[in-house]
């Protein structure tokens, strides 16, 4: 997890607008690599790109927010995310869920005091024959059983 000072965002921000331009439908993008580089969007970075992108911090702060990809919030360096819609649920989700929170010994919406991992649910993630699915990051995890997730803890140890 990087800790941006204000200069580096200074010039993250200022890349990213030259990348993508200075209009309203850049802000997406400017978050979402924000987000992906710093592990979260500061208030500091969503007044910082406001600012760039002539909009009131209010309407970033309302994108931030909006979206469960984007945080106000440093995260951890993994991101496990529990699907929780119907299929998944049925395909045994629960004891999976049980078992992270075990391993990791965290509650969903919690992130590890070592800022190593971060627990959440998310809605369904297009894997829904393959439930019970999860993401760590960008990379997806499929029939997931309690010994597949202590397999998959294990190895991010
Ligand atoms: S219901 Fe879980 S991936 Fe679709």
């Amino acid at each position: 997890m990087i800790y941006p000072d204000k200069n580096v965002l200074v010039n993250e921000v200022d890349t990213l607008v030259k990348k993508y331009g200075s209009g309203r439908e850049s802000l997406l993008p400017i978050l979402q690599d924000v987000q992906r580089k710093f592990g979260f969007i500061s208030d500091f970075a969503m007044q910082e790109i406001a600012h760039r992108l002539d909009i009131h911090p209010v309407e970033v702060y309302g994108v931030v927010t909006f979206y469960s990809f984007l945080s106000t919030e440093p995260k951890g360096k993994y991101v496990i995310r529990l699907c929780k819609t119907i299929s998944c649920e049925l395909a045994g989700k629960e004891a999976v869920a049980k078992t992270l929170e075990r391993e990791l010994n965290l509650k969903f919406g919690e992130t590890s005091k070592d800022r190593k991992f971060t627990l959440e649910y998310c809605h369904c993630i297009g894997m829904c024959d393959q439930g019970p699915a999860m993401l760590i990051n960008e990379q997806v995890f499929t029939k997931l059983t309690p010994s597949k997730v202590i397999e998959i803890i294990d190895s991010l140890k």
